[in-house]
């Protein structure tokens, strides 16, 4: 299977993945790492990890979402991608977009969806109280955050956490999640795997 990544900062969940899609017995390869921000630290990562590399910058199409998109997706296509991962990815994606990749198209969320869907989700458990948080890993459709879940991964709120530190442990979370998950999803698995 021929797996794209959507990025748009660091990359460390793309990382993640197109590391262990470089061991031999994974049912996938990383063909392509693209972003809609040139500057990206997670461009160069992929580059260093032997992964073609595109960037659209999204600022270059002032709002003009089909526009963007309609960039984005020429690179894309070219990869002839089975899959799309999307991994830090921060733009919202329109359905006419989706729509080309439904039923093959990842997100990881960093919450525990369907709680905290959207932004600033680990201030927002933190606010509320919760005494746990985590990530989702969820096959994308047009309603923001709110696939089928593929996969959930725990951590606990320490007394004391802020959203930095609670930010810090589920993103450790995130890279065990994400791999695991693709691992499956791309050996045609569907059932939620939670760990
Ligand atoms: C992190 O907040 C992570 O929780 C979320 O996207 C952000 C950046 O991740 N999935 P990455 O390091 O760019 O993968």
């Amino acid at each position: 299977k021929r797996v794209a990544i959507l990025i748009s900062g660091g990359g460390s969940n793309m990382v993640r993945l197109v590391q262990d899609m470089q061991t031999d017995d994974h049912p996938a390869r990383p063909v392509l790492v693209a972003s809609n921000d040139p500057a990206a630290a997670g461009l160069a990562k992929a580059a260093a990890l032997g992964v073609p590399t595109a960037a659209v910058d999204h600022r270059a199409f002032r709002g003009d979402r089909a526009a963007f998109e309609a960039a984005l997706l020429e690179p894309l296509l070219d990869a002839r991608p089975d899959i799309l991962c999307l991994a830090g990815f921060m733009r919202i994606l329109t359905p006419a977009f989706i729509d080309r990749f439904e039923g093959r198209m990842l997100n990881i969320h960093p919450s525990l969806l369907p709680k905290y869907p959207g932004l600033h989700t680990h201030a927002r458990a933190i606010a509320a109280g919760d005494t746990e948080a985590g990530a989702t890993v969820h096959e994308v459709t047009s309603d923001l955050d709110s696939g089928p879940i593929l996969g959930q991964a725990r951590v606990p709120i320490e007394l004391g956490d802020t959203s930095e530190t609670l930010a810090a442990r589920v993103l450790q979370r995130e890279h065990q999640l994400y791999p695991l998950i693709l691992r499956r999803f791309a050996a045609g698995a569907r059932e939620r795997f939670d760990i």
